[in-house]
């Protein structure tokens, strides 16, 4: 059954910090080459945060860009919700330091943790507030250093991730004809084992032996998780769109999460999809995990990629594992 939420997307910003960080540098860093990186991720780039840059200042930036260019003033923002895995500390949450640095002083706010399905759970999320009627203007955030996180000894990993951020401003929606159809999320933690950071939490709290064992990175069954994302991709996009009477004839646009390119264009094959309908930019950015998403909506609509009423599909799968889809009518 569709579950639909009269609220819709009226603004998308990004920001990522300057230094680009290609293939070539990768090279000089470990054990890869330009072009098993490029044929196995589709990667080209990315880009890295400085030390003493974290999530909240990138995610500050793509706020402000999008305040600026909605002429939206920061007190006017009810809510806001941060996905990511790389927040600044534990407490206080990413959403205050950025409620902070923007002056939102009307709003309350909190992070989200969902991996590289965050941004779309927090846009789920933000949008019932809008949808419920009690909130107006609700900043939904994706922001990620992943470099924070990499260990730059397992060529496995640090060549995939990229650092950035992308905000958008969610609004409540007129009519059907606009905004968030219908959305998807699911967990399945029995795959938790096979894309996890162990170390740095409750269980196993820092310590010399955390460290020594190289437990505050990111440890990935990169085969295990390719496959579930595979798979659980296309079957997702089949499931919202049938128990919505539609096909993916009918979608202008696929704004997938960016891990692999070959991920995307497996599920691309599956749906029948030609690359107009698909917005690629990994080899650009690399996966910025909560980022990809609110990036990809950047890129199309800088691309003039989106019309209003075009239909658009958000998917992602992640750490958890974690899935999620978002169907909605572009409202702008
Ligand atoms: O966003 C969160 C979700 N994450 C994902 O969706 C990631 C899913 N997984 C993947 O995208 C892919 O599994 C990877 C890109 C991580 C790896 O690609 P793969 O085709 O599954 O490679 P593999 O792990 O099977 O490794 C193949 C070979 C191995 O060498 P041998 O054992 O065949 O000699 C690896 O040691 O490639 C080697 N390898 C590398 N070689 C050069 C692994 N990493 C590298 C590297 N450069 N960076």
């Amino acid at each position: 059954m569709s579950q639909r939420i009269a609220a819709k997307i009226t603004g998308v910003a990004g920001y990522v910090p300057p230094r680009v960080v290609t293939n070539a540098d990768m090279e000089k860093m470990v054990d890869t080459t330009d072009e098993w990186i490029r044929s196995r991720t589709g990667i080209r780039e990315r880009h890295f945060a400085d030390p003493g840059v974290a999530s909240s200042h990138l995610g500050t930036e793509a706020a402000k860009k999008l305040l600026a260019m909605k002429g939206v003033r920061p007190e006017e923002i009810d809510l806001i919700v941060v996905a990511t895995v790389t927040p600044d500390m534990l407490f206080p949450a990413t959403a205050c330091l950025i409620q902070d640095r923007l002056g939102a002083t009307k709003a309350w706010g909190f992070d989200l943790s969902a991996a590289c399905s965050g941004f779309a759970y927090a846009l789920t999320v933000g949008a019932q507030f809008v949808g419920a009627g009690s909130h107006k203007k609700v900043l939904v955030i994706g922001a990620d250093v992943m470099t924070s996180i990499l260990d730059f000894k397992d060529r496995a990993t640090c060549v995939l991730f990229g650092d950035g951020a992308g905000a958008v401003l969610v609004e409540p929606a007129a009519s059907e004809a606009e905004g968030i159809i219908d959305f998807l999320h699911e967990v399945d933690g029995s795959g938790g084992c096979n894309l996890y950071m162990p170390a740095g939490g409750s269980l196993h709290p820092p310590s010399h032996e955390t460290v020594d064992k190289r437990m505050h990175y990111v440890h990935q069954e990169g085969q295990q998780v390719f496959k579930y994302a595979v798979r659980r991709m296309s079957e997702l996009a089949c499931e919202i769109l049938e128990r919505n009477g539609l096909t993916s004839r009918d979608l202008a646009l696929v704004v997938p999460h960016q891990a692999n390119l070959r991920i995307i264009r497996a599920m691309q094959e599956r749906l029948g999809l030609d690359d107009s309908k698909v917005l690629v930019n990994i080899d650009h950015y690399g996966n910025t995990t909560a980022a990809t998403i609110p990036m990809g909506l950047v890129d199309a609509v800088e691309q003039k990629r989106l019309r209003k009423g075009d239909l658009v599909l958000l998917i992602a799968v992640g750490a958890g594992y974690t899935t999620g889809a978002v169907l909605m009518r572009w409202a702008y």
